[in-house]
């Protein structure tokens, strides 16, 4: 297909972990094979606000880049606890993570903030990681295309098609999130499939095929090859394997090889 239109994109989100001492020890170890991968392949590291200056002094000249789990949608002003997309930009992050699903579940995002996030973000500079994702629910009523396509929808309302080249849409399935269970490759791949469909029914088929769409959920050092070798997954957004160095270098080698 037109795969070789979009380089992998291999990115660990850390979530809630992690201290100082501890991130540049993972970085550390990463470092040697994301510099074979340059060039191949994209690795970003998602990690939480404290660990960002570290990093970003850790992966200093690397081909490592680094993201962050959040931000909020106002330039700056009385959000207390938020921090702006000027202020990630500021501090030497290229990418974040927006509308994963532990936030919609804990903390009260919705579509309409996972579009006003993007948009700030973008306009900012960030590239923006955009989550999507049925729950298990959906997925056994049998509407998970109408969840994904309505996300997608909303999501990304009015974000232009030269700048959504600049965002990378990943598939979580709610139910593969820290559970162990993933999507088989068929599954994973049948939804990224459509996500592109949705892609190019907003932007146009050339547009589409630009757009890097990720799988995350359990995605591990086993798994990994598998998934990564389907047509529409371009690269995984990674929890758990994220954390531990060998794990993490096991899938960024199965995306070079890809
Ligand atoms: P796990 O890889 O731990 O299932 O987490 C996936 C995820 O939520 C990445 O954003």
């Amino acid at each position: 297909m037109n795969k070789n239109l979009r380089k992998a994109v291999i990115a660990g989100n850390w979530k809630m972990n992690k201290t100082r001492p501890e991130a540049k020890a993972l970085l550390e170890a990463i470092k040697p094979l994301a510099a074979n991968a340059e060039g191949k392949i994209e690795v970003i590291a998602c990690v939480p606000f404290t660990n960002i200056e570290t990093a970003v002094n850790t992966t200093a000249g690397s081909n490592i880049k680094i993201g962050a789990e959040n931000v909020h949608f106002a330039k700056s002003g009385a959000f207390t606890g938020e921090i702006s997309a000027d202020m990630l930009v500021e501090a030497g992050v290229e990418y974040v993570v927006i509308g994963h699903s532990e936030r919609r579940q804990y903390f009260g995002e919705t579509d309409v903030t996972v579009n006003k996030r993007t948009k700030a973000a973008l306009e900012a500079g960030l590239k923006p990681i955009v989550c999507v994702g049925e729950t298990k629910e959906q997925r056994e009523d049998g509407i998970t295309e109408g969840v994904i396509g309505a996300q997608i929808t909303l999501d990304l309302c009015g974000i232009s098609a030269e700048d959504i080249k600049k965002t990378i849409i990943a598939y979580e399935p709610v139910w593969a999130i820290g559970t162990g269970l993933t999507a088989t490759p068929d599954q994973a791949e049948e939804v990224c499939a459509f996500i592109r469909g949705e892609l190019a029914r907003i932007y146009g088929k050339d547009t589409a095929d630009a757009v890097t769409i990720q799988y995350g959920g359990s995605m591990n050092a086993k798994n990994a090859a598998e998934l990564l070798a389907k047509p529409d997954i371009d690269g995984g957004l990674i929890g758990g394997a994220s954390l531990k160095a060998e794990d993490f270098n096991v899938i960024i080698q199965a995306a070079v090889n890809g």
